[in-house]
């Protein structure tokens, strides 16, 4: 949804030297040549939990993001190559049995593909298949990818049309699928073209989890680590405890749903009162100050996730040595990492690279670093004064860390099945 929607309400013109209003205009009475409009959209998404959203008896997904009325439903689905193969039968039942009039659009989505031709081969289907203005939600279904891809779509379609997001993956589940960003790559950069464009009703389930392969897991575990890093000690705890059962049973496991929504819960906290990022000091943005640069340089090689958690390692050891953080909680911080089968270092980490993606932080940033590092475990501040001079040291003691926690990992997995073995 953009701030020029025309649902907007209380619209007010006014020239600011004005005196007398005039058939709802601010006049002075002579001809004027200068105005200013001034409005407010409110903005209403939802986001909730469905489990088992495409059993063909559950009206959720059908109902999603439209009035109710008593016509014909007819709905654009989008759904991502993969999640096709696996789900695309009973997508399709679910629509036959909901009587949704439908077509489905399969499209293949990965970090390569997320550019501006994806979002055009949404948007011909969209014509194509004559979709109404407000009431024929499109239905996104898939991982990150496709949804900021379906998102940024929608938005440019007749510069707003709704949607509603159904994640596939993790990543999705806690972190893309929730907030109000749509995004492609362009030029080397990440997510440099986009919009903020709320799906109008999310739908979590979290049983499509079961299928997405254990390195995804990992990957939107990073996420999930982020929040807990710089808002939740609370949710590191249930990580600590359970991180590794929820990773091997990809999530289809007791403390899912608490890790789920605490993560969710964060993320949104966070997000509600600063949704067009009117400010810049976002504590959402940990773990993205230099992880943008180093994905797409490493692309294929690295995940989303995965840059962002050595951007977090690096982040951590920098508020170690600043004091910010034990040294013993950042040990506690890396050995979570690498449990959770995620990079706590990269070979691309040397100082040019940090260099230019510090400087491009800084300009995403209009002009200040406004770099989130963690204070303790699940709390945060803002620093604008890191030296290149402090960033290499950092990532030479980071080096050394990594190096130490892979030789200890060596004997992890048996130590921890001894443990497990006097637990039980
Ligand atoms: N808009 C935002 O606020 C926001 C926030 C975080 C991340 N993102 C974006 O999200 C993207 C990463 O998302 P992602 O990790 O979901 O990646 P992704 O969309 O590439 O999906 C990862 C892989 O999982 C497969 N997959 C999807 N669902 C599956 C399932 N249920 N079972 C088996 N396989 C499945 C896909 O085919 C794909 O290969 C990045 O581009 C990132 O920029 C956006
Ligand atoms: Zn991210």
């Amino acid at each position: 949804m953009s701030p020029q929607n025309p649902t907007v309400q209380n619209p007010t013109v006014q020239n600011p030297t004005a005196t007398t209003p005039a058939h709802g205009l601010f006049t002075t009475g002579t001809p004027t040549d200068s105005w200013t409009v001034r409005t407010a959209l409110p903005v209403d998404y939802r986001v909730r939990t469905v489990p088992n959203v495409l059993d063909p008896a559950n009206p959720a997904l059908a109902r999603a993001g439209a009035p109710a009325h008593g016509g014909p439903r007819r709905r654009l689905l989008v759904v991502e190559a993969k999640v096709d193969e696996l789900y695309g039968e009973r997508i399709r039942a679910y629509c036959t049995a909901q009587r949704i009039e439908h077509r489905i659009l399969v499209l293949l989505a990965n970090e390569q593909v997320k550019s501006m031709a994806a979002v055009f081969r949404v948007a011909e289907e969209m014509d194509r298949f004559g979709l109404a203005r407000r009431g024929e939600p499109v239905i996104a279904i898939g991982g990150g990818v496709l949804t900021d891809v379906v998102g940024l779509a929608c938005s440019l379609y007749r510069r707003s049309t709704p949607f509603v997001r159904v994640p596939t993956t993790l990543i999705g589940l806690v972190d893309a699928g929730v907030g109000a960003k749509t995004g492609v790559n362009f030029g080397e950069h990440k997510n440099r073209l986009g919009t903020y464009h709320p799906a109008a009703e999310t739908l979590l389930d979290p049983a499509f989890l079961a299928t997405l392969d254990r390195r995804h897991v990992s990957n939107g575990l990073a996420e999930i680590l982020k929040v807990a890093l710089i808002k939740d000690r609370e949710l590191f705890g249930l990580l600590e405890r359970h991180g590794e059962a929820l990773r091997s049973t990809r999530f289809q496991h007791p403390a899912a749903a608490e890790v789920i929504n605490r993560a969710v819960h964060g993320m949104l906290s966070e997000l509600q009162p600063n949704l067009w990022e009117k400010t810049l000091e976002r504590a959402m943005d940990y773990g993205h100050s230099f992880s943008p640069t180093l994905e797409m340089r490493a692309l294929p090689e690295l995940l989303h996730g995965e840059a962002v958690c050595v951007d977090m390692a690096l982040t951590s050891v920098l508020a170690a040595r600043r004091g910010l953080l034990d040294p013993v909680e950042c040990a506690r911080i890396l050995t979570l990492m690498r449990r959770l089968q995620l990079p706590v270092h990269h070979r691309l980490l040397e100082p040019g690279l940090l260099h230019d993606a510090l400087t491009d932080t800084v300009r995403h940033r209009d002009g200040r670093q406004r770099l989130p590092l963690p204070v303790g475990i699940g709390a945060g501040i803002f620093v604008d004064d890191l030296t290149p001079h402090e960033l290499t040291r950092a990532v030479h003691e980071l080096h050394s860390a990594a190096a130490t926690l892979t030789d200890r990992q060596a004997d992890e997995p048996q130590r921890r099945s001894a443990n497990a073995d006097q637990a039980a």
